[in-house]
């Protein structure tokens, strides 16, 4: 589907957006595991996280949604139904790489599948150091999907030291280690979500090798009620909306402000953004506020390699900012960014030349310079949910507008765009 933007004059109002994506597919995941009722507030209605309801769906857990709640019977410890079918995870790369760290601690086989981005993405980051615990898993020669999950013999714990930067890594290690009674540690040298950490209350130890992040069965979650506040990556493309429209004003209620997801409102703001913090509160240990945006003049400034792993999802709506930022927009460090949804630096690349821009490629980022076309463009979004929404955003700020292909992409994570934006955008 192409949709089509007009410039929008102002931004103005009031927004509450759905749960976030990680926190949802995180409590979707341990209500699951957990044997009894939960309930589980304001989830992420987006197709990634209906992808991991759909797998537990398949392993026996049952879902009874409400307007208000989702209540999960969760199965509890080694006890879910073994898959008639394979399980397909869509285009969820955090569905798959975590549940593989619960599948292989199963008495029964499954095989995970996923769509055409999802079977490309790489899988051995997970695979090896889920077969140092024992795990039997295999991939295709390429360490993509299908994921074949085996019966295991004793699954052993492991003293780890994480190889990539990546809290789906990280989350399958850890839930993999909840089904033995023997401690695991896994070590941490570059700070990545702790969503997992944080809702099973995992012990964790700053030492000089990095974060030692403890989980055994003493951790196994317990049924539990959960309001899952609004999420940031998602609130990040009307934040950037409303700074680059003139004499805006938004507010976001309930945004989920996790020190591991909030890079991107510390470098808007090094950047000279207006942005404020009103209302903060607890939900389950994790930070949440509303957020108050004003329009702003914007300057580039240096991304430091250690803020990275905190704006991944951000970059390409972060991109989009420095455009209308005073210099260059530049980005180094990313290179993760090529194992997305999609190549997020080659379609951020292609979509800047198409915007007039003066693009420069690097294997881990990019550099923009130039200026707008004046031109009506119509943007590739590679099916790519976050590129069809920093497009969007850019369309709507463009001279003549703009249009974007594939755009019904953006409902893997968030099916809800083009409503919020009709609220707030004039
Ligand atoms: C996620 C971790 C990140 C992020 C993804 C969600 C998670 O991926 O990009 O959108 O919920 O754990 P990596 O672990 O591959 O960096």
């Amino acid at each position: 589907m192409i949709y089509s933007f007009e410039k929008i004059n102002y931004v103005k109002g009031e927004l509450e957006l759905p749960g976030d994506k990680s926190l949802s597919h995180r409590s979707v995941m341990f209500a699951a595991m957990a044997k009894g009722e939960s309930i589980i507030r304001n989830c992420s209605n987006s197709e990634d996280v209906h992808s991991t309801m759909e797998c537990f769906s398949k392993l026996g857990v049952e879902f009874e949604k409400t307007e208000k709640y989702i209540k999960v019977k969760g199965k509890g410890y080694k006890n879910f139904n073994a898959p008639m079918i394979e399980l397909y995870a869509g285009n969820s790369g955090t569905t798959t790489r975590l549940i593989s760290g619960i599948l292989c601690a199963q008495n029964f086989s499954s095989i995970i599948t996923g769509d055409e981005s999802l079977s490309k993405r790489p899988m051995m980051r997970v695979v090896e150091p889920l077969r140092l615990m024992g795990a039997n898993i295999e991939t295709t020669a390429g360490g993509t999907l299908p994921m074949k999950i085996k019966v295991a013999g004793k699954l052993v714990p492991v003293n780890y030291k994480l190889q990539v930067a990546s809290a789906q890594v990280k989350s399958a290690l850890l839930l993999a280690a909840l089904h033995l009674e023997e401690e695991s540690v896994i070590i941490e040298t570059v700070p990545t979500r702790n969503h997992t950490e944080k809702l099973l209350g995992l012990r964790t130890e700053e030492t000089t090798e990095g974060t030692k992040i403890y989980s055994s069965k003493k951790n196994y979650p317990e049924p539990f009620e959960i309001t899952v506040p609004s999420d940031i990556s998602t609130a990040a493309f009307f934040i950037v909306l409303a700074l680059l429209a003139k004499n805006s004003e938004l507010i976001i209620k309930n945004v989920s402000l996790n020190e591991t997801r909030t890079g991107i409102i510390e470098v808007l703001k090094k950047m000279g953004a207006e942005i404020s913090i009103e209302k903060e509160f607890l939900e389950k240990g994790e930070k949440v506020g509303d957020l108050l945006i004003r329009s702003s003049a914007i300057r580039n400034v240096e991304i430091p390699e250690s803020v990275i792993p905190n704006i991944i999802d951000e970059i390409p709506i972060l991109a989009v900012a420095g455009i209308f930022a005073e210099g260059n927009f530049r980005i180094n460090n990313a290179k993760e960014l090529r194992v997305k949804e999609s190549d997020r630096i080659k379609s951020l690349c292609h979509n800047f030349k198409l915007a007039g821009l003066n693009v420069d490629e690097f294997e881990d980022g990019f550099e923009i310079s130039g200026s707008l076309t004046e031109k009506q463009v119509t943007f590739e979004s590679f099916g790519d949910h976050r590129i069809a929404m920093a497009f969007s955003v850019l369309s709507m700020l463009m001279k003549n507008g703009g249009t974007v292909n594939q755009f019904e992409s953006v409902g893997v994570s968030n099916p809800s765009l083009v409503e919020q934006l009709k609220k707030i955008c004039k």
